[in-house]
């Protein structure tokens, strides 16, 4: 028997990256998994990896921005299954532009609406099924640039993730009466599609030093399989052999990486 069998899990990015292996990995401990990304076609890989663990993962099409299809998607969920038992907030993006003063307004608004409004529309409407079963584990998917600001993660993915680190304190502080846990998960730099979206993404070399998606599922799971009466709030996970983002930042300034503002 899995870890977490007859559970009820949403994840939330689970297309690519630690997405998909949170979602596989939750399925394989016996978890029922809703599958949330904009990609149908890359959540059908995530379904066909689930399969092969024999784990059982629905694929739901969406953007997490669009609070009337966050809200049917839970409602088909908790239709279906009855219950949601796990919410994983992990679908995060980033942009070109890092620094405050080429920053644009569509870009910081769609760094804010992904990392941050997402995460509050699906905790919002898991709420109320989670007080009425008296349990329920939120995580929250945040960053080192959670926990300090970080030049070459940018303003707007820095303040969106310090934000959902605040937003988990929240829940906390409200919902542990209902028996309620959120965990804010911080990973470092992690190989993914994520590290793409650089402007100077890091060479191969560096990208093996990196975690592994797993590493990110593993913690997930280590939270999420925590008897009811245990709420982990922080867990900081990061490679051993870290970067020199400052470094990075100097690079992508002396590229010209801050000089292409676009309002
Ligand atoms: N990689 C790192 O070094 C690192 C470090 C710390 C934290 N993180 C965080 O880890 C989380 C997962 O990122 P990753 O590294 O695994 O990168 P990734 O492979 O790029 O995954 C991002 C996921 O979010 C989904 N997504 C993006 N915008 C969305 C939207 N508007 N609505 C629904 N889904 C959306 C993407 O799917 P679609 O494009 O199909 O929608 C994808 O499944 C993010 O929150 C990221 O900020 C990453």
């Amino acid at each position: 028997m899995g870890q977490l069998s007859g559970k009820v899990a949403i994840v939330t990015g689970a297309s690519t990256g630690m997405g998909r292996a949170i979602a596989v990995t939750l399925a394989r401990e016996g978890a029922w998994v809703a599958a949330v990304a904009r990609s149908a076609d890359k959540l059908a890989e995530t379904v066909a990896a689930a399969r092969e663990a024999s784990g059982e993962i629905a694929p739901y099409p969406a953007d997490v921005a669009d609070h009337e299809r966050v809200r049917a998607i839970v409602a088909d969920v908790v239709g279906q299954r009855g219950r949601v038992d796990i919410l994983v907030n992990n679908a995060g993006t980033n942009t070109f532009h890092r620094n405050l003063a080429d920053t644009s307004l569509a870009e910081w608004r769609q760094v804010l609406d992904t990392n941050l409004t997402g995460a509050y529309f699906f905790t919002r409407e898991v709420l109320p099924h989670m007080r009425a079963a008296g349990r329920g584990t939120i995580v929250n998917i945040t960053s080192g640039a959670g926990l300090r600001p970080s030049a070459p993660a940018g303003v707007a993915y820095s303040a969106s993730k310090h934000a959902l680190q605040s937003l988990t304190g929240s829940i906390n502080a409200e919902e542990r009466r209902h028996g309620i846990r959120a965990c804010a998960i911080a990973p470092g730099e992690t190989d993914t599609p994520n590290l793409d979206l650089r402007p100077l993404p890091p060479p191969r070399e560096d990208r093996e030093r990196a975690l592994s998606p797993q590493d990110i599922a593993n913690a997930v799971l280590w939270v999420a399989a925590q008897p009811p009466h245990v709420a982990v709030e922080l867990v900081v996970i990061g490679p051993t052999r870290q970067r020199n983002y400052q470094a990075d930042y100097e690079r992508y300034v002396a590229a010209g990486h801050t000089a292409k503002r676009q309002d």
